[in-house]
């Protein structure tokens, strides 16, 4: 059985993932030190449900399904704690079987702080995304490099590395031909926020260690991923995935869907014409999974750009009216001043054919699809506050 490590296996797409791989008979550890549920706590974003710790999940999981989820709570920015998953010293929270279980063959890192506008808040959360992100990746470089140099790392990064530029966006390398010669490079960089900065730091770094030691590495430029449920969630409520609704946390059409079932007005900022790309959270999964059977080769930068359509904030808002106004609801979308600074009219034509040739069958965001979100949404209705959803959070 392969050894698939998870860190961040506490979050909205680490726990779905743990549940997949598991159930799919590999051996699986999650790392977590639940950094964004307390840093939920501390804002005080509010959750669509709550949802039980990751020991309590793991265990929910073990009695539903006989597979065993072992689980590490540990701050991955400090460098020891990272090492001990690799060395054989770790200690699990819970395990059936306590023994270590081996140097992974595939390392899962979504372990970051993932939110553009909470890296942006004040100079203390944009200290703490730096210092957090860059040291969970570095460590990880150091460990890969110090102990498991045949272990495949792949790392979730973000479509918003790549900014808006004006000319097509490839898939992480750009061919450049400067004075009659030629090179490839990466794809020029351009983060409209710290949170994406940090990100272009660590495709950096993933970059230098694939030159000097040949580790195996697929970077992952994931757009913002939608959705709650997941086969494996189906199998207990108790398993279903944090939900944010939040400006903070909630990703667009999570949070579009969770407004319009209480009332609250569509929030496009500023002309909506800002277009990015989309993914639902189960092709999240097939991504990842897909990249583990396809593993980059060693001293290979592997970069797939993983969205599965492309929508500007104006259709998303147009698309969340329509499927909510059929289900009942009273949908307005209301234009705000954008409190970020971007371009609100842009080109935007990324490449995304890589993760399709090697197998990714993509789900769109139809109105079907949006339907049962709502569905789901709305049986929760009585948890949702208004209060939380906009803060204004401004570049
Ligand atoms: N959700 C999206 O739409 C989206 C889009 C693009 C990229 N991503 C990237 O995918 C990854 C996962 O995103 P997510 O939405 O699941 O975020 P998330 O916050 O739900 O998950 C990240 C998990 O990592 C944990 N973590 C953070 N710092 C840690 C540390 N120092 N030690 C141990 N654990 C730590 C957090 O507690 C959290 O459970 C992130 O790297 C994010 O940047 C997400």
């Amino acid at each position: 059985m392969k050894h698939v490590l998870i860190l961040g296996g506490d979050g909205y797409l680490g726990w779905p993932t743990a549940m997949y791989f598991s159930n799919l008979g590999y051996q699986v550890t999650v790392v977590d030190n639940y950094f964004r549920r307390n840093a939920c706590t501390e804002l005080d974003t509010g959750m669509l449900y709550s949802v039980p710790t990751l020991i309590e999940r793991a265990k929910i999981w073990h009695e539903q399904t006989g597979r065993e989820i072992k689980v590490v709570i540990a701050d991955l920015a400090q460098p020891e704690a990272m090492r001990r998953l690799f060395d054989g010293g770790v200690k699990y929270q819970w395990a059936v079987n306590e023994e270590f279980t081996g140097i992974p063959e595939t390392v899962v890192h979504y372990a970051e702080q993932p939110s553009a506008p909470y890296s942006l808040m004040d100079y203390q959360h944009a200290d703490i995304t730096l210092v957090n992100n860059l040291r969970v990746t570095n460590n990880l470089l150091w460990a890969i490099r110090d102990y498991a140099r045949d272990t495949h790392l792949i790392k979730l990064g973000t479509m918003g590395e790549y900014g808006t530029p004006n000319i097509d966006i490839e898939e992480g390398w750009l061919e450049v031909e400067h004075k009659g010669r030629k090179d490839t490079f990466l794809y020029p960089r351009q983060a409209g926020s710290l949170y994406h900065t940090t990100k272009v730091m660590d495709t950096d770094l993933m970059w230098f260690g694939v030159r000097m030691w040949d580790l195996k590495v697929t970077d992952l430029m994931q757009g913002p991923v939608y959705g709650i449920e997941t086969e494996e969630s189906a199998i207990d409520d108790r398993l279903k995935t944090i939900f944010n609704y939040d400006e903070i946390f909630g990703t667009i059409v999570n949070r579009f869907v969770t407004q319009a079932v209480v009332g609250y007005p569509l929030t496009v900022y500023g002309g909506g014409g800002q277009t990015r790309g989309y993914l639902n959270i189960r092709d999240t999964l097939q991504c990842v999974h897909v990249s583990e059977q396809n593993p980059a080769q060693k001293g290979e930068l592997r970069i797939f750009n993983q969205i599965m359509e492309t929508f500007s904030v104006n259709e998303l808002a147009e698309l969340t009216q329509k499927v909510g106004n059929r289900r009942g609801h009273q949908v307005e979308i209301k234009s705000i001043p954008n409190p970020r600074k971007e371009a609100e009219e842009h080109y935007y034509n990324p490449t995304y054919q890589g993760l399709q040739d090697i197998g990714v069958k993509p789900h769109y965001l139809t109105e079907e699809v949006m339907d049962r979100l709502f569905e789901v949404v709305e049986q929760y209705r009585e948890n949702i506050r208004k209060d939380v959803i906009f803060k204004g959070i401004k570049w």
